[in-house]
């Protein structure tokens, strides 16, 4: 539908708000209902017909090249581009120069997951011609977001990172439009310059476009998003994909003396056996499953083993083994190739930094 447009992806940064999981595992190969969670921000730009897609990447490239691989399976067309140093979001479109030249092209943040896709916004970029779209949306937390500033009569008139006191309760989520104008604002001697916290900002590139007189459209997105940032988040985007978006499908056949109430997900050759599970739940490949209670909202990754446990509302990542543990386990997200036994008679905790714990 939009086939002249490209596509462009993060998938650097720091990940510090996502420690200790991003000391081990890219932030965008977090699972959110089994799913890497950039897989979403490329489902968003297959769907919406864009087949050139751009994945920017710091010194993660080739753990993120191993998972993402060509695009084939999307039907799409990945080039990688390498963003020597995290030098912020405008950083990433100036090292993209090249691949993006002369191309109208949608900025969609590797992090960031809309469930009504990416359609309507860019089908007002498309119509109305302009040379950059920002879409806005109502977020409580705006202060820690990109923030709009309107005049009377709805016009765009300033965009602030990060403000300390937001006039109101719109942002900027993680999504952008731009044509090759955009360019323009990294050369000169009016040249966008890096913030206060040392980065080139997207709001900046914003500024730049309104202030030497291009058009820059807006539009209010409907339909929830979430940038799963912080800890707490994941388990809530878990469940809202869960909730609206994921697809439950049971690939196995060894599901032996259990119940499986509700919408749930089985992956190849896992095994369930003795086991009471009341979706929405999903779980992974070669998961091993054995005198159990999962729960609604919890997925379980890849090669799991999760032996006379009750858990729910958590993701839990691959690898990991569950057994014996007398509590509920909830609202938890745990990481990958952990082991949590309830065999002990004490408690015995080897826990790397920057974990959480509660008894
Ligand atoms: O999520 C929406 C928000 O994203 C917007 O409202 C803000 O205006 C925008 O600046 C951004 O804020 P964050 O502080 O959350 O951005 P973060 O540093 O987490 O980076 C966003 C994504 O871009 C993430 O996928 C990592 C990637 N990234 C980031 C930087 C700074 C890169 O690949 N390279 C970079 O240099």
């Amino acid at each position: 539908m939009f086939g002249m447009l490209k596509g462009l992806i993060p998938t650097g940064g720091r990940g510090t708000r996502l420690r200790p999981f991003t000391f081990s595992t890219n932030k965008h190969l977090i699972p959110i209902a089994n799913k890497p969670l950039v897989f979403y921000p490329i489902e968003a730009l297959a769907k919406a017909g864009i087949k050139d897609i751009g994945i920017v990447t710091n010194d993660t490239r080739p753990e993120i090249e191993k998972v993402l691989g060509t695009g084939k399976q999307w039907g799409v067309n990945f080039t990688y581009i390498d963003q020597p140093y995290p030098g912020g979001l405008a950083h990433v479109i100036q090292v993209s120069e090249k691949f993006l030249k002369g191309s109208r092209f949608v900025f969609h943040l590797g992090d960031n997951l809309f469930t009504e896709g990416i359609g309507e916004p860019l089908a007002r970029f498309v119509k109305t011609k302009a040379n950059a779209l920002a879409p806005y949306l109502h977020h409580k937390d705006n202060r820690r977001l990109g923030v709009p500033y309107f005049n009377t009569k709805g016009k765009l008139m300033k965009y602030v990172e990060k403000p300390a006191n937001p006039p109101h309760d719109l942002a900027v989520p993680g999504l952008y439009f731009f044509d090759h104008n955009v360019f323009k604002c990294f050369s000169g001697r009016d040249k966008i310059t890096p913030s206060k916290r040392g980065e080139l900002e997207i709001g900046s590139v914003y500024q730049w476009l309104m202030e030497h007189g291009y058009y820059v459209e807006t539009y209010e997105i409907d339909g929830w998003w979430r940038d799963p940032g912080q800890l707490c988040d994941i388990t809530e985007a878990n469940r809202l994909v869960m909730e609206q978006k994921a697809e439950f499908i049971i690939q196995s056949p060894l599901i032996k003396k259990s119940k499986l109430i509700g919408k749930v997900g089985v992956g190849k050759g896992s095994k369930i056996y003795n086991s009471v599970i009341e979706g929405p739940v999903l779980i992974g490949d070669n998961v091993e499953i054995a005198k159990s209670y999962i729960g609604p909202y919890t997925s379980i990754y890849h090669n799991c083993k999760i032996k006379e446990a009750k858990i729910e509302n958590s993701v839990i990542m691959e690898g990991t083994i569950i057994e014996k543990v007398k509590r509920r386990i909830d609202q938890s997200f745990i990481g990958k190739e952990v082991t949590i036994t309830g065999k002990n008679r004490n408690h015995r905790l080897i826990i790397s930094d920057l974990s959480e714990v509660h008894l």
